[in-house]
């Protein structure tokens, strides 16, 4: 094109110099430029590269903790001293009507989600069956007395959730209300059907929905249903109490030395 253009010049005017100095001129700034656009070009892949890398990074790191909204918040600083796990059994059911039996028994919770540490107390006092101290890498079972301990094998932080069915369930697209002592508290609303390997009592659990409060992620409840065949019918842990944690966490400093020595 641009020698074209010199050409007809050079034709019109017969001074093709000045065409050329012209042109030589023009490449010579469209090199420049294009010099300039492929550093540009580069200095913008590069950036977009670790502006991906960085965000992959930071997106992989708020998974791991837990931070992705889009999935019920599990890791959470919160304690709660009077938990109360709610065992629905079908002890009869004539296609009309199913009669439950109900076993009721409370918790004690409290959780360092920075440490991912938890301290779950199966029954108060006089009542307590067992504590158990779970850890991000292993989980101990100590008896009401503080005289026995063993490892519970295969838990530990992750998977204590994951074996509640409570590990990646999705956000639902609105939030919900609960009666927290008598007020109406804003929830951010779970539901999910927990994976197909997952047994709670024997049983896979068909649904679990889980409450947490919208401001400040601590958790109110969670239901898990089991599937019409199954005796077992739904669990439901019910934590009015629960409260962002505030006592340190001196609990995990009653871990009998036993339980280390196993
Ligand atoms: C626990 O939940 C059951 C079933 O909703 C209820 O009957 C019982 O009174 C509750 N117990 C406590 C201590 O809140
Ligand atoms: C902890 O031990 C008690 C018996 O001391 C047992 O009933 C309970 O199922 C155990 N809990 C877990 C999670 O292993």
């Amino acid at each position: 094109m641009s020698l074209r253009r010199s050409d007809e010049k050079s034709i019109e005017s017969g001074e093709d110099w000045g065409s050329n100095v012209s042109l030589v001129s023009n490449h010579s700034s469209f090199s420049c430029f294009s010099i300039t656009l492929r550093i540009f070009l580069g200095v913008v892949f590069l950036a977009a590269g670790v502006v991906a890398v960085v965000y992959s990074v930071t997106m992989s790191e708020r998974k791991d903790a837990q931070y992705d909204e889009n999935f019920f918040p599990y890791s959470v600083d919160q304690e709660c001293s009077e938990g109360n796990l709610s065992v629905y059994t079908i002890v009869s059911d004539d296609g009309s009507e199913t009669v439950f039996e109900v076993t009721s028994t409370k918790l004690v919770w409290i959780q360092d989600a920075q440490n991912k540490r938890l301290f779950y107390q199966f029954g108060v006092a006089p009542n307590i069956q067992y504590r158990l101290f779970v850890y991000e890498t292993v989980a101990y079972n100590v008896s009401n007395d503080f005289t026995a301990c063993s490892k519970v094998s295969g838990m530990n932080y992750q998977k204590f959730f994951a074996g509640l069915g409570l590990v990646d369930v999705p956000k639902k697209d609105h939030a919900e209300q609960l009666l927290i002592h008598g007020h109406i508290t804003k929830v951010n609303a779970y539901e999910g059907e927990p994976p197909q390997d997952l047994l709670i009592d024997g049983e896979h659990p068909s649904l679990v929905f889980a409450y947490s409060n919208a401001k400040t992620d601590i958790t109110y409840r969670w239901e898990i249903f089991f599937p019409r065949e199954s005796s077992l019918s739904r669990k439901d842990y019910w934590f009015e109490d629960m409260k962002p944690r505030t006592e340190d966490a001196s609990i995990f400093n009653d871990l009998p030395q036993k339980c280390l020595d196993l």
